[in-house]
């Protein structure tokens, strides 16, 4: 594997491997204190953010390497200019080892792997995927919980555009045992390709628009921000600003020990008299994310071998997907694949292609 976009391109093996460095790396952070010594991470963000980047940033700086980039991409580098993923990464990858990069473009780190000589990693790309993110909800659902399997995981908010929720679904669908509980307004319900897989793997679950009915039941109650910066005009017209807010009340039927991460940032879906709750896992999640990162960044630099997970076909028509990479820059090589539904799918964004 030289680049990781989609979170399926880490097998089960992978993951365990890459929880059992990270669990070492937090308990003993000097004995990694000069593994990449001599290496540069670049950091290309092309969208905001707080903890990505910088838990990227500070997990090279504790693996002794260097860092480089930007965090405004879109006004500070020659994308201002009209210069292309392509040639961006192309151009970064003479002077860093790995990039981490993060796009509001669907399939912008999968464009940017193709022609970077140095691995990619897709740190968010648009309404899509965030494969990193859900590494560290991984680390942080093995360690707090003690497994990965046999569990009743509740996601609730924005299910449409959080690509940590679609990527996080992706992953924990290959555990046994697992049961979604999904809460949304019918607006923010998952997109219908993701329930596809889910129905095509058997995996058990409900849509329901009620924050409260299962919370008895649930191992681990995921919570995510609306994603508003995502809406389109109708979407902007019609929200009325209501939404979830877990709380003391509402947690009230919750297991003892049952778990509560966010992604973050937070808006209001969490009161903030949560946080003094034990089962309130969110700002350690964020710490997980460094060192989860730290072992993904030793496992691309220093293992061998190109990508022989993804296949593509020549595809021929347009993706039908205008938030997609395909879609912005009309010139970029198109790729596609059977996916196992039988339909030809964009290789960037998933999207069928007519
Ligand atoms: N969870 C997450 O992606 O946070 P940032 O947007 O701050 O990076």
């Amino acid at each position: 594997m030289k680049d990781l976009i989609n979170i399926l391109d880490l097998s089960i093996s992978d993951i365990d491997e890459l929880i059992k460095v990270a669990t070492d790396i937090k308990a003993h952070p000097t004995k990694y204190a000069d593994a990449c010594r001599g290496k540069t991470l670049a950091t290309l963000f092309f969208e905001p953010s707080t903890r990505t980047r910088l838990s990227f940033e500070a997990a090279m700086y504790g693996l002794g390497g260097n860092v480089l980039g930007f965090a405004d991409g879109g006004r500070m580098s020659s994308a201002s200019k009209g210069e292309t993923v392509s040639d961006t990464a192309r151009i970064v990858s003479i002077y860093a080892d790995i990039i981490a990069m993060r796009h509001h473009i669907e399939g912008a780190p999968l464009a940017a792997g193709l022609a970077a000589r140095v691995p990619v990693i897709n740190a968010g790309d648009g309404g899509h995927f965030h494969p990193t993110q859900t590494l560290a909800d991984l680390l942080t659902i093995s360690s707090e919980c003690g497994r990965l399997n046999n569990l009743t995981i509740g996601i609730c908010g924005d299910l449409k555009y959080g690509r940590t929720v679609h990527s996080l679904i992706a992953a924990m669908s290959r555990y046994q045992n697992i049961r979604f509980i999904l809460i949304s307004p019918a607006s923010l319900a998952l997109p219908e390709y993701v329930i596809r897989e889910m129905n095509a793997a058997g995996i058990e679950y409900v849509q329901t628009t009620s924050l409260t009915k299962y919370m008895s039941e649930l191992d681990v109650l995921y919570m995510t921000r609306v994603q508003k910066e995502r809406f389109d005009a109708d979407e902007l017209a019609q929200d009325d600003g209501e939404g979830y807010i877990l709380n003391n009340e509402t947690l009230s039927t919750a297991k003892p020990e049952m778990r509560i991460l966010h992604p973050l940032p937070r808006v209001d879906e969490i009161a903030v008299e949560v946080d003094r709750d034990p089962r309130a896992k969110y700002f350690e999640q964020a710490e997980y994310g460094k060192f989860i990162r730290m072992a993904l960044i030793l496992r691309l630099l220093y293992s061998s071998g190109k990508d022989e997970s993804i296949k593509t076909l020549k595809a021929e028509t347009k993706c039908p997907n205008d938030r997609c990479i395909v879609a912005v820059e009309p010139e970029i090589e198109r790729h596609a694949y059977l996916a196992p539904d039988g339909k030809l799918r964009c290789l960037y964004c998933d999207a069928a292609l007519e």
